[in-house]
């Protein structure tokens, strides 16, 4: 299996990132991937909006995992992944990974450790995705060494050019040092208002900005109660409201990366043919 993992990040709180893995991994299944979730977030958000109750109380999670890597120690690879209703899987997440991000200082490889997790897997899907914690530190990093590529979900009226430049600064530092192959799929906009002139003239003005240099999703995600409903239930969109516009929005997404990915292999097989 040809696996693609994306990490989700935005190094600032609350944009949208957890929504997003959830969404557009169910978005992928829906269309026939194998899809597994790997929650890097310590808030264990995107467990608990997969109908986790308390992830503190799980005995094997992404911290779990992380420390048998930095032990040496074998795993089987489905070893701590709980299959979901949805028909997706998931790698829980947990307090305990906030220690470990603090250990992996002392740690050799430490930008490495979750790299060597996620290739011992991938073979079993066609997607990883990885929702990030909002931060520029050691688990983010570990994520985009991991990574393919990210998305970056944004909301119009807090993105800053600054927040951006830092995410890029460490995205370029990454790429430079570890992860050559490493891309920006694209900066996604969420919890938008399309009502609203500020948010629409934002969009544009971005596409102005870094339309030449970063893709910005053509589909952006409305803002709508129904995201908050279906995270209290443990549920995706799709399975709360199939038919509301959120879940089109994020099946236009779901559109948008295959296509990526499509034409990334496209040129890959161009490239090979020459
Ligand atoms: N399209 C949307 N419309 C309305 N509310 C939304 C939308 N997307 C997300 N939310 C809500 O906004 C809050 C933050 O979303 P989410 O947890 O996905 O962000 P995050 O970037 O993962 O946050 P953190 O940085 O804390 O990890 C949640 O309460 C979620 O239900
Ligand atoms: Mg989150």
């Amino acid at each position: 299996m040809n696996c693609k993992v994306i990490a989700i990040e935005n190094q600032k709180g609350g944009t949208g990132k957890s929504t997003t893995a959830l969404n557009l991994g169910v978005g992928l299944k829906m269309k026939g991937k194998k899809v597994l979730l790997i929650d890097a977030d310590p808030q264990g958000s995107l467990s608990i909006s997969l109908g986790i109750k308390r992830p503190d109380e799980l005995d094997i999670s992404l911290a779990t995992l992380m420390s048998k890597v930095i032990d040496n120690k074998p795993f089987n690879d489905d070893y701590g992944i709980i299959h979901c209703n949805e028909g997706i899987d998931l790698m829980p997440c947990n307090v305990e990974l906030s220690g470990i991000e603090s250990y992996l200082f002392t740690v050799m490889s430490r930008e490495c450790i979750m790299r060597t997790y996620v290739n011992q897997i991938k073979k079993n899907y066609d997607y990883i995705l990885i929702d990030c914690t909002p931060s520029l530190g050691l688990l983010p990093i570990n994520a985009f060494v991991a990574a393919d590529s990210i998305i970056v979900p944004s909301q119009p009226r807090i993105l800053s050019t600054k927040g951006l430049d830092l995410l890029l600064r460490t995205y370029s530092q990454v790429k430079r040092g570890i992860n050559p192959d490493l891309k920006i799929d694209g900066i996604l906009f969420t919890m938008v208002d399309a009502r609203t002139v500020n948010d629409r003239s934002v969009i544009e003005s971005m596409r102005e900005t870094f339309g030449m240099k970063i893709n910005v999703f053509d589909t952006f995600i409305p803002a709508s109660v129904r995201v908050t409903e279906a995270n209290m239930e443990g549920k995706s969109i799709f399975a709360y409201d199939g038919k509301c516009k959120v879940a089109n929005a994020y099946k236009n997404l779901t559109k948008e990366v295959l296509d990526i990915a499509a034409r990334e292999k496209a040129r890959f097989r161009d490239d090979g043919s020459r």
